[in-house]
């Protein structure tokens, strides 16, 4: 049997509950749904353990990570009646890039082997200071966020020369807006017909949707990468600024519109709603990225992972 994977989670928000409850049900049930790869270089999904979390709210700073999951703001559902306590006690997180408190979180990190940062978008300082600490502790880092800390060139060429790997920029969800629009442009193309404009609504009720409405500079580039990355789409893919309607609450509700010509220059028409519950498809990859990240530490491959491309929005050479 593998040795377990030690985790430790900065930011207790949905896309967290979603992963710790999910991995609950799984270990209790056996459950494979919605678990792309169930064993990934020899770690299954119950191999993951978290051994440190950190937050800034005194709500939740304290209690156990388990008790902390399903404090409000977070609104993601319970996903199973019994969820044991996990032991770990979440701790008092950065809140600035002073130094000695960049030492303190490297020194709570209770050997973890990976650091998994999923704090709100649109804070490059507070990223960078987690990354930080992270690579004083010899932990790998994933960036869930669409801050820019693997496409920053310094920081990567540092983690290749500490022994780290380096996981990001920002995830595209498991089965999210992204990787549907994207599918769909390159299903026109593989088909023989020319785009002429496409663009995608999101509209969402959770906390991450109303930091990003604030705050969502990286991100919308972050979108845009995820959709350009087809050469002849560029120019042509709008992403309309998100809206935050707390009804929906952990539900997303995305929009796509692809107008395209085909034969004889004739018109074609398409339009998909998609609605998903967000921060699954949040936990759905991250699950991957730190099997992933602890596997490369194990084995000594250390910066950038050719492998964890596919499931992220923004990798290293994409636009910041
Ligand atoms: N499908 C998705 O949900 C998805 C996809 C791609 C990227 N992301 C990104 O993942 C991240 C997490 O998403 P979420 O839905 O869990 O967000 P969230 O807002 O629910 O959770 C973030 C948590 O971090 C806490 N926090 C704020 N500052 C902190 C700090 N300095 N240190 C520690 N904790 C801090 C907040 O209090 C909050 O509890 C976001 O940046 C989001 O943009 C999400």
């Amino acid at each position: 049997m593998s040795e377990r994977v030690k985790v430790a989670v900065i930011g207790v928000g949905n896309n967290i509950s979603a992963l710790v409850q999910g991995i609950a049900l799984h270990r209790a049930t056996g459950s494979l749904v919605g678990i792309r790869r169930p064993v990934l270089d020899g770690l299954g999904v119950g191999d993951i353990d978290f051994v440190a979390a950190f937050a800034t709210s005194p709500e939740k700073i304290g209690r156990d990570l388990c008790e902390a999951i399903f404090l409000p703001p977070n609104n993601f559902p319970r996903l199973t009646s019994q969820l044991p306590l996990s032991g770990v006690t979440v701790r008092r997180g950065l809140t600035g890039a002073d130094t000695s408190e960049v030492e303190r979180v490297a020194g709570d990190l209770a050997g973890a082997e990976v650091m998994l940062y999923a704090a709100p978008s649109g804070r490059q300082e507070t990223a960078q200071a987690y990354a930080e600490a992270a690579l004083r502790a010899g932990a790998a880092f994933i960036n869930t966020t669409s801050d820019a800390v693997a496409r920053d060139r310094q920081l990567m060429d540092r983690y290749a020369a500490a022994g780290l790997p380096l996981l990001g920029d920002d995830l595209a969800s498991q089965f999210g807006t992204s990787v549907v629009h994207h599918a769909l442009l390159r299903l026109l193309e593989e088909r023989g017909l020319t785009l002429t404009s496409s663009y995608q609504v999101n509209l969402g009720g959770t906390e991450d949707f109303r930091n990003l409405v604030e705050n969502s500079n990286t991100k919308h580039q972050s979108k845009l990468n995820a959709l350009t990355s087809q050469g002849s789409a560029a120019g042509r893919v709008h992403v309309a600024p998100l809206g935050y309607l707390p009804h929906l609450k952990s539900h997303k509700v995305a929009h796509i519109n692809i107008e395209a010509q085909a034969w004889g220059e004739t018109s074609v028409s398409m339009d998909v709603k998609l609605k998903v519950h967000d921060p699954s498809g949040a936990a759905g990859v991250s699950v991957d990225l730190i099997r992933m990240a602890a596997s490369a530490l194990r084995q000594r491959r250390a910066g950038y992972l050719a492998e964890a491309a596919p499931l992220l929005k923004s990798p290293p050479g994409t636009s910041i």
